[in-house]
């Protein structure tokens, strides 16, 4: 049968099943929704376009929604992040339409975006929300016939609700982000960890004795500074939110302004969500040899154009690793073009945190199917029963087991009668 798609190489495809299948060992929860899937056919013949990073975990996800019945089509949510064997495996042994190749330049990344849209999705699942803002621009005609969408992240959510005030939102969208098993875990265990492996794999630099910046103290902030400080750096923290500043300080970490931080650090790492976090004012006071990176969603965290803009020469010094020499000598490091360091240099979120963030996307499509929108386009919260039976598998899973209430305790923890 022949599967439309494009990637970088099919011959890559061997190789990409047995890292997918290595993954899907430690993605006991979609297992068990495939299992569900597989009896129930919850997606059966749903058209059904994403728009994700494009990795042994996503195959996963993908082959989960192929067993529920969606006719699938998928494309990447950056351009550095798609694993070619991955992208090949899921042509080949799945049957799946991939449209991603890593490294594709701009052009061939929004050609890959419509090639998912002319299947002429009824579901869609982003990643950043750029399949939802192409149909709301350039592929209008498509609305109509879309049931709903998902979101995987923070910014992809702030970009929907943004559309939803201003009364552009053309159908309704679930925050899978806002899920308790997904911001608690993914971008805390899973931004911290794979941030780190990305630095270390772009750099073999030893954090332990660095001073290391982490500019944004949210789910992911907390987990690049956790565990930078586990490796032994000394952590600084940058916000710009009062509370999650105070939180930092009493996490034990050093917090003040990145005009402060700039002249210290030896690594930097931005994850906020907006834009020229670092930029001229900082490099300036940089010293020789700082590596800057990002593991933000989008690549406008640091400022490069003005980088590029002091430096007097440029010139690739290791895989990831750009450096950029300035007039007086002073060298900064780049890594992984400033795109997400956990995912272009390292191999994004490790499986067993992302089998909790895709299984709400596949219970939120399911969802979406069965019952529609049922309602305004707007931003949707996971249903709170899909939350929880994510974590009761997850624990399961692990072999973990709780308490439950006693009638007694139900009782007093409903009442207002019973005090001192
Ligand atoms: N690398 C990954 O795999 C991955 C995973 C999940 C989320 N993300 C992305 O990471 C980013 C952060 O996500 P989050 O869930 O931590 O968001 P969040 O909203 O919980 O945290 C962002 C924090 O950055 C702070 N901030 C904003 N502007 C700032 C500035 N100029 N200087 C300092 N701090 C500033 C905010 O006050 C906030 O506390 C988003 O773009 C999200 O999409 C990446």
């Amino acid at each position: 049968m022949h599967v439309p798609a494009d990637v970088t190489d099919l011959a890559l495809a061997s190789a990409g099943r047995k890292r997918i299948e290595w993954a899907a060992q430690a993605m006991p929860v979609l297992a068990s929704i495939e299992d569900e899937f597989r009896r129930e056919r919850p997606l059966e013949g749903v058209a059904l376009g994403a728009c994700l990073h494009v990795t042994t975990e996503t195959a996963r996800l993908m082959q989960v929604l192929k067993a529920g019945g969606a006719r699938i089509a998928l494309c990447a949510s950056n351009p550095l992040s798609t694993q070619d064997d991955v992208a090949a495996s899921l042509v080949v042994h799945d049957g799946i339409s991939v449209y991603a190749r890593r490294g594709e330049d701009r052009e061939t990344y929004f050609n890959h975006i419509h090639a998912v849209l002319d299947t002429r999705p009824r579901l869609t699942m982003d990643d950043g929300a750029d399949l939802v803002s192409t149909i709301h621009t350039d592929r209008r005609d498509l609305m109509e016939g879309v049931l709903g969408g998902t979101e995987e992240t923070t910014t992809g959510v702030i970009r929907l609700r943004s559309m939803a005030e201003k009364g552009v939102l053309g159908y309704p969208i679930i925050a899978v982000n806002d899920a308790d098993t997904k911001h608690l875990f993914d971008n805390r265990y899973g931004t911290g960890q794979s941030t780190v492996d990305g630095i270390i794999r772009a750099t073999n630099r030893l954090l332990a004795g660095s001073t290391f910046v982490v500019s944004g103290y949210g789910w992911c902030g907390r987990g690049v500074a956790m565990r930078a400080s586990g490796l032994g750096a000394r952590v600084i923290v940058t916000e710009v939110d009062p509370l999650r500043a105070l939180e930092a300080v009493m996490d034990g970490y050093t917090v003040t302004t990145m005009d402060e931080a700039a002249a210290v650090g030896d690594f930097f790492c931005t994850v906020t969500g907006d834009m020229h976090v670092l930029r001229r004012e900082h490099f300036e006071k940089m010293k020789d040899g700082a590596i800057l990176c990002n593991s933000g969603h989008f690549d406008v965290e640091i400022e490069l154009p003005a980088l590029a803009d002091l430096a007097v020469q440029r010139r690739q010094i290791r895989k990831e690793v750009e450096e950029f020499l300035l007039a007086d000598g002073r060298r900064i490091n780049v890594l992984a073009e400033g795109r997400l360091v956990n995912l272009a240099a390292a191999e994004g979120h490790p499986s067993s945190v992302m089998d909790m963030s895709f299984a709400n996307q596949a219970l939120c499509a399911a969802h979406l199917a069965r019952n529609g929108h049922g309602g305004s386009p707007r931003v949707l919260p996971v249903p709170p029963e899909i939350d929880r039976k994510i974590a009761r598998i997850k624990l399961r899973s692990m072999g973990v087991v709780i308490d439950s209430l006693t009638p007694e305790q139900e009782k007093y923890l409903s009442s207002w009668e019973m005090g001192t």
